[in-house]
């Protein structure tokens, strides 16, 4: 049972995507209990509409071929992490085939799952929108009802001082965020 009640829960708060990994592996262990996390997600109809692919640093070639999905700004830094991975989103329903309009919303919160478990385990999780989807498509053989949703890298902080100076700046950067009266309103019709 959680205690606190008023502040954020540190495996929230504490969340970050830095751009500097450490060595050391996840154990296969943690990768499972991260992915379970993912899977007790909610979602509509609990359709599940989440896939995740991955692979880690030990099996290069598998490691390598998820790299190269990656744009170059991307690839630079994401290469030193020990785990990474692709979501994928399923489009249509299985109970009568016609679109999920929550399929993407689903995927990502099952992501949100994931990064809460992997903070609250000392893991950093680094998202990226910044990989082509087709040659994801292509490489991994995905069918067309599943979407390339984002791709993620997952590890353990490293040092900032082994980045190059404009990395350690935007991995150092202040986290900014909107203020909350612009995030939540009251309902209202004459404004939005
Ligand atoms: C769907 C998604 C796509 C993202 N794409 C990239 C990306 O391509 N490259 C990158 O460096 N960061 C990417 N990010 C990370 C965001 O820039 C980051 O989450 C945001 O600036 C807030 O910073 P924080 O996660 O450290 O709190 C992405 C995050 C999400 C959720």
């Amino acid at each position: 049972m959680i205690k606190k009640k008023s502040v954020v829960q540190t495996f929230i708060s504490e969340r970050f995507s830095p751009l500097t990994f450490s060595d050391k592996v996840i154990s296969k262990e943690d990768i499972r209990l991260l992915f379970e996390a993912a899977r007790l997600a909610p979602s509509a109809f609990n359709e599940q509409p989440w896939k995740f692919v991955y692979a880690v640093k030990d099996k290069p070639s598998e490691f390598n071929l998820l790299l190269s999905f990656l744009v170059e700004g991307n690839r630079i830094w994401a290469k030193n992490a020990p785990f990474i991975g692709i979501s994928l989103a399923k489009l249509n329903f299985d109970r009568n085939n016609k679109p999920n309009r929550f399929a993407l919303h689903d995927v990502g919160l099952a992501m949100g799952g994931l990064l809460a478990q992997a903070t609250s385990m000392g893991l950093k999780v680094h998202q990226m929108g910044g990989f082509s989807a087709g040659a994801a498509r292509e490489g991994l053989g995905i069918p067309d009802d599943y979407e390339p949703v984002a791709m993620f890298v997952i590890g353990y902080y490293g040092n900032p001082d082994d980045l190059s100076d404009d990395l350690r700046k935007r991995d150092q950067a202040e986290r900014k965020r909107k203020p909350l009266s612009e995030v939540a309103t009251r309902a209202s019709t004459d404004k939005f």
